[in-house]
Formats: structure tokens, C-alpha cells, sequence
């Protein structure tokens, strides 16, 4: 079967063309990425931050690997909408809701295309002065960015294309599939 026969059968999805990053990948990447961030957070106060929607099931998956006490927190931040194109405005719709200033923090991204959501959530946090900041990326587009930012870490760098699944959508649709493929937009 190929992906579309698979991803139609199984999840009733249609319009991917391929498989960019496996679920075994995937996983094999987050475990090494919380046994670094095992280490390098070991005796302090660690808050992991997921925004909201995209890195729910990374930040989930994440700080299961994370073999130390941390606290989870999200936010929620729209400059999407329902498109694939990035509006250049970030509104936080739901705040982290925790005083930030106790904690090392690590946001938990899906994925950096232009860059400015990353880079205007984390001048607000910033503002806020938590012991430190640091942001993990799933997914990093380059090619694409358009603000003056860089994740700390970013797990799988991917060339200009639009990807879904493993969290990440087109249309809220396709954030259940449990790999990372190419859609067809
Ligand atoms: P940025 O502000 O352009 O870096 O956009 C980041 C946000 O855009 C991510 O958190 C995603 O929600 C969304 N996004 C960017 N590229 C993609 C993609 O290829 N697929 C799905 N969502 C994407
Ligand atoms: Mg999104």
C-alpha cells in the first residue's frame, strides 16, 4: 500500500503524498531529546510550555522522556487560522497562567516556518524573566523564515513543504496521524 491507500484505509485521510518522518523516527529523536533535557535541567525548576494546538502531542510525548521533575504549562497563540499561510500577527488566546520567574523554561514547538510566532511569544515571555528560556523544535523550516530567530534545538530540519500529522494540521484536520507526511496543498 502506499500512503494514500494507507492513510485513506486507515484513517480516511486523502491528499498526502509521502511520508517524510517516520513514527519510529520520530520517537527515537524525542527520547534522545529528553534525555538531554534530563540532564541538563537535573536539580532545577523546569517548565515545559507546548503551544497550543500543534505541539500538544510533542509536548506530551516530550516530557515523558523527561526523567526529572518538571511541571507542564500551554499556551495558545493563533496567527494561522485555518490556512497554511502565516499572518504575521500572534495573539495569546490562552496564557501560560503560572509565574514564569521560578522556572527554567523550555517551550515545546511543533514546527518554525517564518519564525515570528516563536520569535513574538518569546519576547513575551522574555519580558517575564524566567531563570532561563529555551525553545525545542520538532520540526525546523529554514528556508522560510522570515523573523530573526533560532530554536535552541530542533529535531528534524525539513525543506519548504507543507507537512501534517504527528500534532500539526491542515484545516484541523490530520493532527491523529502518528507520522509526519507531506500534504497536498
Ligand atoms: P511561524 O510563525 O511562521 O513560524 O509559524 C509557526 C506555526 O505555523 C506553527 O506553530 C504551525 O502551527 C504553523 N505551521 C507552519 N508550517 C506548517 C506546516 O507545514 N504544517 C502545519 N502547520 C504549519
Ligand atoms: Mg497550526
Amino acid at each position: 500500500m502506499n500512503i494514500k491507500e494507507q492513510t485513506t484505509e486507515l484513517f480516511g485521510y486523502e491528499g498526502l503524498k509521502r511520508v517524510l518522518i517516520s513514527e519510529n523516527e520520530i520517537k527515537a529523536a524525542v527520547q534522545a531529546e529528553g534525555r538531554r533535557i534530563t540532564e541538563e535541567y537535573r536539580g532545577k525548576p523546569l517548565l515545559i510550555a507546548g503551544l497550543l494546538k500543534g505541539s500538544f502531542i510533542f509536548a506530551a510525548d516530550l516530557c515523558r522522556e523527561v526523567k526529572i521533575p518538571c511541571e507542564l504549562g500551554f499556551i495558545a497563540v493563533s496567527s494561522y487560522g485555518d490556512g497554511s499561510v502565516s499572518s504575521g500577527r500572534v495573539d495569546i488566546a490562552m496564557d501560560i497562567g503560572r509565574d514564569i520567574s521560578r522556572y527554567h523554561v523550555v517551550i515545546a514547538e511543533d514546527i518554525i516556518d517564518t519564525g515570528r510566532t516563536l520569535c513574538e511569544v518569546c519576547r513575551i515571555l522574555r519580558e517575564r524573566n524566567p531563570l532561563s528560556l529555551k525553545v525545542v523544535t520538532l520540526l525546523d523550516k529554514p528556508e522560510r523564515r522570515e523573523a530573526d530567530f533560532n530554536a535552541d534545538v530542533s529535531l528534524f530540519t525539513i525543506p519548504d513543504a507543507f507537512v501534517v500529522g504527528y500534532g500539526l494540521d491542515y484545516g484541523e484536520k490530520y493532527r491523529n496521524l502518528p507520522f509526519i507526511a507531506e500534504a497536498e496543498i
